[in-house]
């Protein structure tokens, strides 16, 4: 490797945003992933590098405008935290008639994700790595999603660190307002503490009916590929826990 330093490995330094109070003092906000040193990869950055232009967004201070990135009027499905972006990339490939946008903060799972859209030559999925809820704040428009993919979000799982889960009610209320009506929220988790509270938050809006037969979850659906952290979570004797919910 050379010590030049690329275009993906300065991606990582502006993952997170730095803010400042009106009077100029460093915000410190609350997040809800802790930067990995995972390893770029030569193959991931040159991926990444060479494959920007055709697959990657970055944050923007006003709204994308989808039709003229995808060149349709699609809906766009926004999944937040992808991971290693496989699953990401084979509904993109098994979904033409949707469009993809991937958020990820992880700079090898980005690459690996570019590397493996351009395999597969998936034309309907764009990649993004910065902080989700920065993004959906700042670069989305309001009632301009058809839905919300949320698989296997870091669980947090001691009570201290809970306020860093990303399902808060104040996040579901910024994901409502970018919703357009009959969008969805597909969320799942391997953790059952997580899938209550989860639980617990979406009911708490009235706008959002849960498609579940039972009240609360939904059997694991076929359309939805197993992920990495599913299958780790399998190989551990983990549960499962889909949620399902469409904004009327
Ligand atoms: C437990 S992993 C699950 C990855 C993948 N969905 C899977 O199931 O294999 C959660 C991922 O969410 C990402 N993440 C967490 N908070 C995020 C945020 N605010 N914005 C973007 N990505 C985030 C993390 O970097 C991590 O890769």
């Amino acid at each position: 490797m050379s010590d030049v330093v690329t275009f993906a490995d300065k991606k990582r330094k502006t993952v997170e945003q730095a803010e400042f109070t009106a009077d100029g003092r460093y915000l410190r906000k609350v997040r809800s992933f802790v930067l990995r040193t995972g390893r770029l990869s030569d193959y991931q950055r040159d991926m990444m590098n060479n494959n920007w232009q055709a697959f990657g967004l970055d944050y923007q201070n006003m709204p994308f405008d989808f039709s003229a990135i995808f060149g349709n009027s699609n809906p766009v499905v926004l999944e937040i935290g992808f991971g290693m972006g496989k699953s990401l990339v084979e509904m993109a490939e098994q979904n033409p008639d949707r469009n993809y946008i991937g958020i990820e903060v992880h700079t090898p799972g980005v690459g690996a994700c570019i590397a493996y859209a351009v395999e597969k030559q998936v034309k309907n999925l764009r990649v993004i790595c910065h902080d989700a809820t920065e993004i959906l704040r700042d670069s989305i428009a309001d009632h301009s999603l058809g839905g919300l993919q949320l698989y296997f979000p870091d669980p947090w799982q001691k009570a201290k660190h809970h306020k860093r889960r990303i399902v808060q009610p104040a996040f579901i209320e910024r994901v409502l307002e970018k919703l357009a009506d009959n969008g969805f929220i597909h969320m799942a988790t391997d953790w059952e503490n997580y899938a209550e509270h989860m639980l617990e938050v979406l009911r708490q809006f009235p706008q959002l009916t849960n498609q579940s037969n039972t009240g609360d979850f939904i059997p694991r659906p076929d359309f939805r590929p197993l992920t990495k952290f599913e299958q780790r979570g399998q190989k551990m004797g983990h549960g499962v826990w889909d949620l399902y919910f469409l904004k009327q």
